[in-house]
């Protein structure tokens, strides 16, 4: 019996590493779909950054930081506008592509989770489809790094999937409305009332649910996006 046990507690044990080594790294499957990809969305911004930029021009903002900048085409977008900005970009590939298209704006390679090599603060941030590619702690430790990098007052502009988009309820829930598509692949989907309830404790400026088209792996679609902006 005590043999089995033992027997039992071995084979668990090393199906866990396996599918530990299995999961593949978020850097990894980023760098990956970049080099494979290249500008996977296309050169042109969300439709959902004329939002943000109508509210940073009515609020002055002069410098803007992008968490999860990509290839850099909002940050291009904003820099083209004559704004300061810097991206910070987990996937060293998709940095390098984002050197080349925006040399207007600075590149940090650095997970938005721990923000600590960019030691400047912001008047404004602006991050589109990051935020739901976390798991609930997660998401509470990304805002506050935002909220550090803010100078007084600024803003936040975050775009999100909502509870409308065709993929939800699609894969496992690993939380609530999180589903995973591939083990370590969380998306949250947000309905109104959550969104608004990870930004309680900053004044809300905006929120509307918006359609954002794209057009990417030969397939037009709609994504059904919420945003939210606040001020710290
Ligand atoms: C859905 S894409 C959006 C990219 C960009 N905002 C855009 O719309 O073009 C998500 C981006 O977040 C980046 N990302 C994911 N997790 C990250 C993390 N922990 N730190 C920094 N960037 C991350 C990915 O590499 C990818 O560029």
């Amino acid at each position: 019996m005590r043999l089995q046990s033992v027997f039992l507690f071995c084979i668990l044990s090393l199906g866990q590493i396996l599918v530990n080594e299995c999961v593949e790294s978020i850097e990894d499957y980023w760098d990956k779909r970049f080099k494979d990809e290249g500008k996977i969305w296309g050169e042109l911004p969300s439709r959902t950054t004329q939002y943000a930029l109508d509210l940073f021009r009515s609020a002055n903002v002069e410098s803007i930081l992008i968490p999860g900048s990509g290839y850099g085409r909002h940050t291009k977008f904003f820099s083209a506008c004559g704004f300061d900005v810097t991206g910070i970009e987990i996937s060293s590939v998709a940095c390098n592509l984002a050197s080349g298209f925006d040399p207007l704006s600075r590149f940090h390679n650095a997970s938005v989770l721990d923000m600590a090599v960019d030691t400047n603060r912001y008047d404004a941030i602006c991050c589109f489809n990051v935020l739901h590619l976390f798991r609930e702690n997660d998401r509470c430790v990304f805002i506050q790094q935002c909220d550090n990098k803010l100078n007084k007052g600024g803003l936040m502009f975050f775009t999100v999937f909502s509870e409308k988009e065709s993929t939800f309820g699609k894969g496992r829930e690993v939380e609530r409305n999180t589903f995973e598509s591939r083990p370590g692949r969380p998306a949250h989907y947000f309905t109104e009332a959550d969104l608004k309830a990870h930004f309680v404790k900053y004044d809300a400026v905006d929120m509307r649910i918006v359609e954002d088209p794209e057009d990417h792996g030969g397939k037009p679609h709609t994504h059904t996006l919420r945003y939210i902006c606040v001020r710290a």
